[in-house]
């Protein structure tokens, strides 16, 4: 098998990029070695702390985006770094040719269940015209990454990563601690009878959603006339990969009652990674109007309503949201 840096230079990734990869990835094999060790390791639970977004942080959160955050401060190739976990930016290297954001721990609520939980991570080319220590570095949309992926700690620690190619999954030998080709690329099928949506907020949502959402639950005898089967993670790491693996429709919708901040998920280190990688996949990613990749965020944690997967399902699910 395969394994990862060949296939980069086998995609003339450039070199540099290759070696701000290979160090996420390092910190990546690490946190899944912790998560591995659950008790063990001392990393479940919860801290006394609250992030920016008022979300109470888990020990692992905090853990893994320190871990994150040394290896790329180390690394030289980066000169600008956002996380879920810190409230504003941290400034790097000098000079330092790219920008990295990343979501270190997705999925907080299933650490102490052992459940599915990730890294998402995205990486851009940093301007020239702004300082390190501004989050101006981040106002790009997500068509310009240069880089998108997860990583997933589930029984076996896997990699989703695409480059501007195709998306493609590697998986983590841990008996030689290094990432191996298993899907040369990922090809999520245009139709699908699988959806994913966080049900208990049915009452938050728009008529139009709701209304999607009702036809898909009268399936053979509605007017879709199949039967859909609902899957939630909880985990939008762990949702998305069963989407990339085997097709469907993953959606977190907007919350019409709160209009000061509808959305739930974060645009700069959830939804467009995870966009790029769908998109690079055959899939579609929309929040409920635009096209998420054509998104120029206003800030480094904005949110956004999401409806990605299967291209036909994403089409039909938006012609309810006109
Ligand atoms: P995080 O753990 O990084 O805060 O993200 C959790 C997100 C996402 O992963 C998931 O799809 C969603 O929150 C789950 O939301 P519900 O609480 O509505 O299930
Ligand atoms: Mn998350
Ligand atoms: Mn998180």
């Amino acid at each position: 098998m395969k394994r990862l840096i060949p296939c980069l230079e086998q995609d003339k990734v450039e070199i540099e990029l290759i070696l701000l990869i290979k160090t996420i990835l390092t910190a990546c094999k690490e946190i899944s070695f912790r998560v591995g060790q659950g008790a063990l390791s001392n990393v479940l639970g919860s801290t006394l702390d609250e992030n920016i977004q008022g979300e109470t942080q888990k020990k692992l959160d905090v853990i893994s985006n320190q871990l994150l955050k040394d290896m790329l401060l180390e690394s030289g190739k980066v000169r600008t770094i956002a996380s879920e976990e810190e409230d504003y930016v941290v400034a790097a290297t000098e000079n330092a040719p790219y920008i990295v954001a990343f979501d270190p721990l997705d999925g907080s609520s299933n650490i102490d269940i052992n459940g599915q939980i990730g890294t998402i991570f995205t990486i851009y080319r940093a301007k020239n015209d702004v300082a390190a220590d501004s989050e101006l570095q981040f106002a790009q949309k997500g068509s310009e990454q240069v880089c998108a992926g997860y990583v997933l700690y589930g029984p076996s620690t896997m990699l989703a990563l695409t480059t501007g190619g195709p998306s493609r999954l590697y998986t983590l030998d841990k008996t030689q601690g290094c990432y191996l080709l298993t899907t040369e690329k990922l090809t999520i099928a245009t139709d699908t009878q699988e959806f994913s949506v966080n049900m208990s907020n049915f009452h938050q949502w728009s008529a139009g959603f709701s209304d999607y959402i009702n036809d898909l639950l009268l399936g053979e005898s509605g007017v879709r006339a199949k039967k859909f089967n609902m899957r939630w993670n909880g985990a939008m790491v762990g949702d998305m990969h069963r989407v990339l693996s085997r097709g469907g429709i993953f959606c977190y919708p907007n919350d019409i009652n709160k209009p000061e901040q509808p959305a739930k998920l974060r645009l700069l280190y959830e939804a467009n990674p995870m966009a790029m990688l769908v998109e690079n996949a055959n899939g579609k990613a929309y929040t409920e109007h635009e096209r998420i990749l054509d998104i120029l965020p206003s800030h480094i944690h904005q949110r956004v309503a999401v409806v990605m997967g299967s291209t036909n399902e994403v089409n039909k699910c938006l012609t309810y949201l006109k």
